[in-house]
């Protein structure tokens, strides 16, 4: 098995600031990039900003700056969101990079050299804010097919790639890599788009300035989606042949919004392709996130900021919320309302009262010191592998992109270890002096649970599980530097050690209801 794993966000528009659709992709990607290093890889990760096209020129001149100078206000918003959110990227490409230019001309040169890319003429309906053009047929009611907003009539000189010729060996290369796209349902939508056929793709624009330049083609502009796709190769250092080129390409994960998936999963391999360069290994499509139940938009007013969610709850409720409440893939709701439902139910009153419950009866008990187990009683043997079971679910989970499922399973082991303690009744072992070593022994298996607990949480909830780790494992360092499959083992608490009387990680939300 490989021991690199490279993960990729879709790069950002900077027409607009940081929504809950952007927090979305870019917390799921880090909870993914954290559990593989939990896994021992070497893991890049890499987010950024999409800078070109005409989107962003309108959005400028409407603002009265220019493209530039919108793109370098704007990125600052989302260079922002990642300490915010606790994100452990290695990387950030904004287009505008001299570097991401160079790697655009590279691979552009090279599919113009074998001549997959072509000068012809463009005519068909353009739908601006999504940077995209569509056929008579698909904007039939003079609406793009996937925001719903009109479209205009376009025709323009133009440079194509030759998409036509890829669609035979898309089709082989979905069929030998049933898990390049998942979900399933995503991947069956786009194996009957390419079996529908497909048109060559127009990949510049005369009619616009804000781009990269055509190679030796004055007046052309490359298509901001050819150019945007391309960021997964710069990020690297393509076209360098550099280590980490060598490391972690092709890529193992590009995670996208169901919206963005045709580009990343019809156009980008075939670019890759005409450049003899290898493909990725997965595209993931999320579902997209309304909010109390109504599209998210800015005339409705409703859209979600997330700075604002985690200056109000703090960044692992939030991360929380948005891995747990729906299941990846699917399409959920956002309302403050259940995000506060779910951290109070399952953060406050499950995992962080079985730690600062036990740990206060160890203090209260033991004075503090981790007492050593002793024996093993039925119910002792029903939590440890209870334990042993949660590890591996989470592994399938993560590998299965099903965060949803990881985290049930988290909760189901910090649920359970709670009614080990309700049963055990250590209170009352601790009346009687001959029970003091199953008064130890029910205590340290609690706290081990929760430390299990804590470990597995670390890629969802890092700050709270760092809080957590350091009150159960003092001087443990980094939980993100553990092995999972190392420190998930059971039995990892150190007798003797001396832990905290108290520790509240994830403060009860007061709702004012
Ligand atoms: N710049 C392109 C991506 C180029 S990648 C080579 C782009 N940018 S975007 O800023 O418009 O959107 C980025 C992501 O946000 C997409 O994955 C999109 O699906 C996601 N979301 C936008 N609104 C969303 C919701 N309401 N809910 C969940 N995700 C949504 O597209």
């Amino acid at each position: 098995m490989r021991d690199t794993f490279y993960i990729t966000t879709p790069i950002y528009y900077v027409n607009d600031i940081p929504h809950i659709g952007h927090a979305y992709t870019t917390v799921a990607c880090d909870a993914m990039a954290r559990w593989n290093r939990m896994k021992g890889k070497r893991v890049f990760f890499l987010t950024g900003t999409d800078e070109h096209g005409e989107k962003i020129q309108k959005t400028a001149s409407l603002k009265g700056l220019t493209p530039r100078q919108l793109a370098d206000q704007v990125v600052t918003n989302f260079q922002a969101l990642t300490p915010a959110l606790t994100i452990s990227n290695t990387g950030f490409i904004r287009t505008t990079e001299p570097r991401h230019y160079t790697a655009v001309h590279d691979l552009f040169r090279k599919s113009l050299a074998n001549g997959d890319i072509y000068l012809g003429e463009y005519e068909g309906w353009y739908c601006v804010p999504d940077e995209a053009y569509w056929t008579d047929l698909q904007a039939e009611d003079g609406k793009c097919p996937t925001c719903g907003r009109p479209v205009e009539r376009r025709k323009e000189p133009s440079y194509f790639f030759r998409l036509s010729k890829y669609q035979d060996r898309l089709l082989k290369f979905y069929g030998e890599n049933p898990r390049f796209i998942r979900p399933e349902s995503r991947r069956n939508e786009v194996i009957a788009f390419v079996e529908g056929g497909l048109n060559d793709l127009s990949v510049s624009r005369e009619s616009l300035s804000w781009g990269i330049p055509v190679p030796d083609a004055p007046g052309h502009v490359i298509y901001v989606w050819y150019d945007a796709l391309t960021n997964y190769l710069t990020g690297l250092g393509y076209p360098g042949k550099t280590p980490e080129i060598d490391a972690f390409w092709p890529a193992d994960l590009h995670m996208v919004g169901k919206d963005i998936l045709r580009f990343h999963a019809v156009y980008w391999p075939a670019f890759l392709m005409s450049a003899g360069l290898p493909l990725p290994k997965g595209v993931f499509a999320h579902g997209w996130w309304t909010v109390e139940g109504q599209k998210m938009s800015k005339s409705l007013g409703n859209v979600v900021d997330p700075f604002d969610m985690v200056k109000k709850y703090g960044p692992d409720a939030f991360r929380y919320f948005l891995l747990r409440e729906v299941s990846f893939g699917l399409d959920g709701d956002f309302s403050e309302k259940e995000l506060v439902k779910r951290a109070n139910s399952e953060l406050a009153d499950k995992l962080g009262n079985l730690l600062n419950r036990t740990l206060g009866m160890l203090g209260k008990y033991f004075d503090g010191a981790v007492p050593a187990p002793e024996g093993e009683d039925p119910a002792d043997a029903v939590l440890s592998g209870c334990a042993g079971e949660t590890l591996a679910a989470v592994d399938r989970a993560m590998d299965d992109v099903a965060f949803h499922k990881a985290l049930s399973a988290v909760i189901e082991l910090v649920t359970k270890a709670n009614e080990y303690v309700q049963a055990m009744q250590p209170w009352a072992l601790a009346k009687d002096p001959d029970k003091r070593a199953r008064l130890g022994t029910v205590l340290y298996n609690a706290l081990e649970a929760a430390r299990v607990a804590a470990l597995l949480m670390a890629p969802f909830t890092p700050s709270a599980s760092q809080k957590m780790w350091d009150a159960l494992v003092p001087g443990g360092g980094p939980v993100e530097n553990e092995r999972a499959d190392q420190a998930g083992r059971w039995g990892g608490l150190a007798p003797g050690a001396s832990l905290p009387k108290a520790c509240i990680v994830f403060p009860k939300i007061e709702t004012g209801a």
